[in-house]
């Protein structure tokens, strides 16, 4: 009797322990394509961007934390299981024209720049290392019209 219901304790403590783990590795899995469209901007001039995760990370095999981060004494701390916040939580400067002419503060917190430089230097990157790369460089190739999709 003893022994049983040691047993049936540990079964359900590890049912717990098992069903924990499961809705974290669920809570950390990142959507497959995602249509982003920030918050921050009421009005844009591009058609949005359609991102998929499904390529950068399962065939490229590009980590998390090259795009996902939280900064900590000037590093990214930012590792696979924390939550993951979208950029216009952190990057909430919301000029889109003339940009380039904001102060080097203002500029690290500016949302499209952040997006910009993320994703366009890492395609120019990759193009420079392998020119037939379909890492795309110019707008229309992110930027897609709903037709051409
Ligand atoms: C490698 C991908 C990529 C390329 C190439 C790219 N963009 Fe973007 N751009 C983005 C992402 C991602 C965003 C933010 C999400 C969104 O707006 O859908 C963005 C946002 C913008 C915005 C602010 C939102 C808006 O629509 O008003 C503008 C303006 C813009 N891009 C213009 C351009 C122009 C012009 C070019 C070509 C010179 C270009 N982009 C090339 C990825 C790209
Ligand atoms: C090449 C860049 C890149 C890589 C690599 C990447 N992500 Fe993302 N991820 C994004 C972008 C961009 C968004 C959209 C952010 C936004 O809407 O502001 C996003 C969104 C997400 C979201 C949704 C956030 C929300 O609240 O809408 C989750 C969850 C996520 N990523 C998890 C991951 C995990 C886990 C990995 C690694 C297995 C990963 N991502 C790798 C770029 C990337
Ligand atoms: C939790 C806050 C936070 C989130 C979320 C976040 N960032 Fe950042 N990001 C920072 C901080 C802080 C820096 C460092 C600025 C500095 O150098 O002082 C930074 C730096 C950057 C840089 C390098 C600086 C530069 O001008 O080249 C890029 C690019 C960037 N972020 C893009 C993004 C993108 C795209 C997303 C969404 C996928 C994102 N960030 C999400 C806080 C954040
Ligand atoms: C760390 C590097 C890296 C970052 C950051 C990155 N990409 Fe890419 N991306 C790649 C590579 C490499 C390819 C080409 C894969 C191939 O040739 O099959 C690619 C391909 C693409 C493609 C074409 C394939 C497709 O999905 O149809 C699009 C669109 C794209 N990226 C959008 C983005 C956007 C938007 C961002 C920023 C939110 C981004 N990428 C950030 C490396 C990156």
């Amino acid at each position: 009797m003893k022994k049983g219901k040691l047993i049936s304790c540990l079964a359900v403590t590890a049912a717990v322990f098992l069903s924990a783990t499961l809705l974290a590795f669920a809570a950390q899995q990142p959507p497959e394509t995602i249509t982003i469209k920030p918050s921050i901007w009421q009005k844009t001039m591009m058609p949005p961007v359609t991102f998929s995760h499904k390529k950068h990370v399962t065939e490229d095999k590009i980590a998390c934390n090259q795009c996902h981060m939280v900064y900590k004494d000037g590093k990214n701390v930012w590792k696979e299981g924390d939550p993951v916040e979208t950029c216009d939580k952190c990057h909430n400067e919301p000029t889109t024209k003339g940009e380039f002419t904001l102060s080097p503060e203002k500029k690290k917190l500016n949302l499209k720049l952040a997006f910009h430089n993320l994703c366009i230097n890492c395609h120019k990157k990759a193009k420079t290392k392998n020119p037939t790369t379909k890492a795309p460089i110019v707008c229309a190739g992110c930027h897609k019209p709903a037709a051409a999709k």
